[in-house]
């Protein structure tokens, strides 16, 4: 698959709730597509936005919005998946896992069904392990399934890094990997302001002992907790990164972003995605950047690749 620059960007999004719409806002305002179809279980939920959006058209780049069905996906570039269940009362996060599992197994087999031959970006949660769900089921090659894995983490790390240093977030690079969750893990070896190492533009000489660093990773690993008990929901961010991630796929930008690829041999993992800084371009995941991890940060993302492994195996994938 190639995509040309005189090619209609046809973008399609399964689920449009909180996360879907917002994307599809993000979309809007950023002029990044020409064509975008939604799909929900609700036809009427996702028409009223494609109907909301559309009236958004005069203040914004002209591009085609509707409601739509599976058969849209044949000629799409990209499906991003964020359709899900929410955890019911008295329901465990291994329920729950299992049966968004199935959710996304009926998703994409309507998606491959149509013909589909693009690139699909899953963000439903918990996005590692479902988007190995969706990468099984598809048969696509893995490059061309990606899981919205830790962008926003990582947003989040930079967004709370510059505003403890006060500098600009672009001029901020570091990055969170592993499970988009409670295992997650800040690459303090190499946070960098302005092109200087933490210890040398921070003078923090030691950023596992540090308590600020430390609370600030706590706030960043944390933040979807804080958001939810005070809002019911995140979206706007993750709406924002899935944006971000169209634009890198769609304009063949070589981007390094943090989403959930799959491992086969690098850091000594095989066999699961995880959030790791990859090149994103219009093949999908180019390469796997190769951090050298400090044997902390390597024992830590070890575990959080055993943990998603763990639920993997209790959900037969
Ligand atoms: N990856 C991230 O960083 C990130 C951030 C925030 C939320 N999320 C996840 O995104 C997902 C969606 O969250 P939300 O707040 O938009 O939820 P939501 O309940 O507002 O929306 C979910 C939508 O999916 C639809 N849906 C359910 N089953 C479907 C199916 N089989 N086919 C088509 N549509 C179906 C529902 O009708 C609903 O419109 C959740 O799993 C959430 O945890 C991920």
């Amino acid at each position: 698959m190639s995509i040309g620059i005189t090619k209609t960007r046809k973008v399609v999004i399964v689920g449009t709730g909180f996360v879907g719409s917002s994307y599809a806002y993000a979309l809007v305002n950023q002029g990044a597509i020409d064509e975008l179809v939604l799909i929900d279980l609700d036809f009427e939920r996702a028409d009223g936005e494609a109907r909301d959006l559309n009236h958004g058209m005069a203040f914004g780049s002209p591009m085609r919005i509707r409601a739509g069905d599976y058969d849209e996906c044949a000629d799409a570039d990209l499906v991003v998946i964020t359709a899900g269940a929410n955890q019911k009362p008295g329901e465990t996060r291994l329920d729950l896992v299992a049966k968004n599992a199935q959710i996304m197994k009926g998703i994409v087999k309507q998606i491959m069904d149509s013909g589909f031959d693009g690139i699909i970006i899953v963000a439903t949660n918990p996005v590692d392990v479902l988007t190995q769900v969706v990468y099984k089921v598809s048969g696509l090659p893995k490059e061309r399934v990606i899981g919205s894995g830790t962008i926003l983490d990582t947003a989040r790390f930079r967004y709370l890094l510059s505003e403890y240093f006060q500098v600009d977030s672009r001029n901020v690079h570091a990055y969170i990997i592993g499970e988009h969750g409670d295992s997650e893990l800040p690459v303090w070896s190499h946070v960098q302001i302005g092109g200087l190492p933490l210890n040398v533009y921070g003078q923090i000489e030691n950023y596992y002992q540090d308590q600020d660093m430390q609370e600030l990773f706590e706030n960043v690993r944390d933040a979807a907790y804080h958001i939810i008990e005070r809002k019911g929901a995140t979206y706007y961010g993750i709406g924002m990164g899935l944006a971000r991630l169209t634009k890198a796929i769609l304009n063949n930008e070589n981007s390094i972003l943090t989403v959930s690829t799959y491992f086969e041999g690098e850091y000594g993992l095989n066999g699961l995605y995880l959030g790791i800084p990859a090149v994103v371009n219009q093949f999908g995941i180019r390469e796997i950047l190769r951090l050298r991890l400090s044997d902390q940060e390597q024992q830590q993302l070890e575990h959080s690749a055993t943990i998603l492994k763990d639920l993997l195996n209790q959900i037969g994938y």
